[in-house]
Order: C-alpha cells, then sequence, then structure tokens
C-alpha cells in the first residue's frame, strides 16, 4: 500500500528511479519500541520516516504495553514534532510476534523495554539469534564525541514540554548517526 500510495504522488522519472532503487537496494524495515508508543517511539518513528521520506526503507514503532492502542501520540509529542515541520499519523499499537521476523531492526529506548522485549520473544519461541541479531537499545546510536544526552531515552510522559523537546533533540541526533552509520541514505 505504501507503495502503492508513494508511486501515485510521483512523476515518470521519480516512478522509475524509486522502482530501480526498491530493486536495487537493500531496503531495510526499522520498529521503534517504547512502553506506551505515545511519546519516545512514535517520536523517534516520524524523525526516521521523515529523514527516508524518498527511500524505500520501512519506519513503524510499537509499545510493550497495550494501554494506549489505536490512540495518537501524545499532545506534546505531536506538537513538538510540528514545532519541526514534521508530522505523524501513526497509532498505538503492542509489538506483536511477527515483528521480530518483519522489522530488521527492533530499537528500544530504555532498560525497561529490552528486558520486556526479550521476555515476551522468549514467551513467543522467538530464537536467541534473531533477538541477539534484530533487538537493540537506540543508545548503540548515540555518536561518540556526545556528552549532552546519556544512551537511555528517558520517558518524558511524566514531564513537561521541555522533556518532549529533550526527547525530540535525542532521537533527532541518534537517528542521524543510525542513518550514516547503517548506510541507509
Ligand atoms: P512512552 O511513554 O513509553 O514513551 O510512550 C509512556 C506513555 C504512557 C505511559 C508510560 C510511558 N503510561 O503509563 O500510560
Amino acid at each position: 500500500h505504501r507503495l502503492i500510495r508513494r508511486q501515485r504522488q510521483m512523476c515518470i522519472r521519480d516512478r522509475f528511479k524509486y522502482i530501480l532503487n526498491c530493486i536495487m537496494s537493500d531496503s531495510k524495515s526499522i520498529l521503534f519500541i517504547c512502553l506506551g508508543n505515545i511519546c519516545r517511539s512514535p517520536m523517534a518513528e516520524a524523525i526516521l520516516a521523515h529523514t527516508l521520506k524518498d527511500t524505500p526503507h520501512n519506519v513503524d514503532s510499537c509499545g510493550t504495553a497495550s494501554y494506549h492502542r489505536g490512540e495518537s501520540p501524545d499532545n506534546r509529542t505531536v506538537s513538538t514534532l510540528l514545532k519541526n515541520g514534521i508530522k505523524t499519523e501513526h497509532k498505538a499499537r503492542q509489538l506483536k510476534q511477527s515483528d521480530f521476523e518483519k522489522f530488521d531492526y527492533l530499537i528500544c529506548m530504555d532498560n525497561n523495554n529490552l528486558r520486556n522485549i526479550k521476555d515476551m520473544a522468549r514467551r513467543w519461541g522467538v530464537s536467541k539469534d534473531i533477538v541477539d541479531r534484530k533487538v537493540k537499545m537506540f543508545g548503540e546510536w548515540k555518536p561518540k564525541d556526545n556528552n549532552k544526552f546519556g544512551e537511555v531515552v528517558e520517558d518524558p510522559y511524566y514531564g513537561d514540554i521541555t522533556d518532549f523537546k529533550t526527547c525530540f533533540d535525542q532521537c533527532s541526533l541518534f537517528c542521524k548517526e543510525f542513518v550514516s552509520r547503517e548506510g541507509l541514505l
């Protein structure tokens, strides 16, 4: 559906380039994961999808919990993104077993997420090899020369709008490093 929708919006030359790119390139699927899927992971998803909008890569997000299933991201996530010219149409969903097959990267925000994802994988019988290869902390892509942020993306839900701004800045920095180090552009 994504491919068809994108194609409709493109001129013939762009369409040809896009199809060629899909065939020739190593298209990647990236899933960001946090707890509620209304603050951090939809923020990271929207930033990366914005950066990769003219590429064949696929970006999504989900939560380890289902409390907010079907909801739009937190108003403060939406407004912080909009201030930076980025829109999101995401609706919250919970991590599911097929995500471990569908996605190349399952990227989480903190150590609780990591523990929960590993527990869920174990319960679903997902192989250790897949978990070790695909499940990562976003902090793995913290640039070496950066002292402003820690490796953990802290939950801004109980904070205020400045915590969302910090979350945006941290996710933007990690996304930039991710795109560059993984060769996605
Ligand atoms: P997120 O933040 O994991 O970054 O989406 C949270 C949102 C909601 C809740 C916890 C964390 N909650 O407990 O409802």
